[in-house]
């Protein structure tokens, strides 16, 4: 089977995971309406193409936070990589060193952050947090994932409590017996117990976090202006626009439609990026365009992985980049990165 996009990934991991794994992956909240939504939206705006610009030279490089990444992609957190491929987040953390792009490791993984850092040394990696209630916990993550080397510190701030995902309820999901949550061994004395994160989490503990560690924080989950004006009041270095693939609240607004707002409410002063339904590379022009200073993908680096392991997620990266990059050259726009206000001129809001 050719893989051309990634759809065909989608189609590949559907077909041969098993289908617990399968429908974990691809669940969202209840009626999946904002799952379905953050692809749908994308469809509804359109470039204002420019012709005769010469378009030979491409530089699609760009920096987040200051360090310098190949494209402006990069891989979001997701949980359980073990469900897609056997070596889990070991094959993800190679794959995102390969290509140089930045790796943001769930809370919720597979492999230990030790193996994850000792298989991709060097590497650009954000730790992803849940906050539980056992505080002492998730000290102990974060101080470990600093001294590991991980650059970031990504605070999940959408899931005070997991989202109602029917099919997980339908097929009992949990983990298979032989895969843990590696980072969480130990820490709780029999397993993880439903209810272990912290769902009195304010943006008071923010300033808390502050105090454990000297890495930027970046804010994952935030969907108004409201809240983007007080995530940079508190402090964070950056901001994603993100619904949780649409898997915490259904009914709220497709990713890319909330963009504009927090990037307006910002005003430049922390990075914006955004996840959320990103299958073409001209999905992630349309995001530069409207602010985005990059983008992560979370099912279709799962889809990778099924396919097959590291090669399969490279694949999956290379051909987003490929289509990133021909998407700019067909829009007229020779340059990525700083540039993303320039770009704005060159979409065509057909929705607005
Ligand atoms: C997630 N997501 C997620 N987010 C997070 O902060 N920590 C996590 O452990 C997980 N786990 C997770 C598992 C699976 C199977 C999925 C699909 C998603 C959300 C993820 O980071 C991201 O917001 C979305 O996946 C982006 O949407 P797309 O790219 O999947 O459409």
């Amino acid at each position: 089977m050719a893989m051309v996009c990634l759809s065909d990934f989608e189609a590949y991991a559907k077909k041969y995971l098993p289908k617990i794994a399968w429908d974990f992956f691809a669940a969202g909240a209840d009626d999946c309406c904002t799952r379905d939504e953050n692809i749908l939206a994308y469809k509804r705006i359109h470039f204002r193409p420019r012709m005769l610009r010469d378009v030979s030279m491409m530089d699609i490089r760009t920096k987040l936070l200051g360090t310098e990444i190949s494209f402006p992609v990069g891989i979001a957190p997701t949980g359980f990589h073990q469900l897609a491929w056997p070596d889990g987040e070991k094959s993800t953390a190679r794959a995102a060193k390969a290509m140089n792009v930045c790796y943001i490791t769930s809370t919720y993984s597979t492999c230990t952050l030790e193996e994850i850092s000792a298989a991709a040394r060097g590497s650009l990696r954000w730790f992803q947090l849940y906050i539980h209630r056992n505080r002492a916990v998730s000290q102990q993550l974060v101080q470990r994932a600093e001294a590991l080397g991980f650059q970031g510190l990504v605070l999940t701030a959408d899931l005070p409590y997991t989202g109602k995902r029917r099919d997980d309820v339908r097929n009992g999901f949990r983990l298979p017996p032989h895969m843990k949550l590696k980072n969480l061994e130990g820490a709780f004395e029999y397993g993880l117990p439903p209810n272990s994160i912290d769902p009195s989490v304010t943006w008071n503990d923010i300033y808390w976090l502050r105090s454990l560690t000297n890495l930027p924080i970046i804010i994952k989950g935030i969907l108004t202006k409201e809240d983007a004006e007080l995530a940079v009041r508190h402090g964070v270095q950056g901001i994603i626009v993100s619904n949780h693939g649409g898997r915490q609240l259904d009914g709220g607004p497709a990713t890319i439609d909330a963009l504009v707002e927090v990037v307006e409410a910002v005003q430049g002063s922390v990075e914006v990026y955004l996840d959320g339904g990103i299958r073409k590379g001209s999905d992630v022009l349309k995001a530069l365009a409207l602010g985005a200073k990059c983008v992560f993908i979370g099912r279709p680096a799962l889809w990778g992985l099924a396919y097959k392991g590291e090669e399969g997620l490279q694949d999956v990266l290379r051909i987003l980049q490929d289509e990133f990059r021909l998407s700019m050259a067909l829009a007229g726009k020779c340059f990525a990165g700083c540039l993303s206000s320039v770009i704005q001129r060159f979409l065509h809001m057909s929705h607005l």
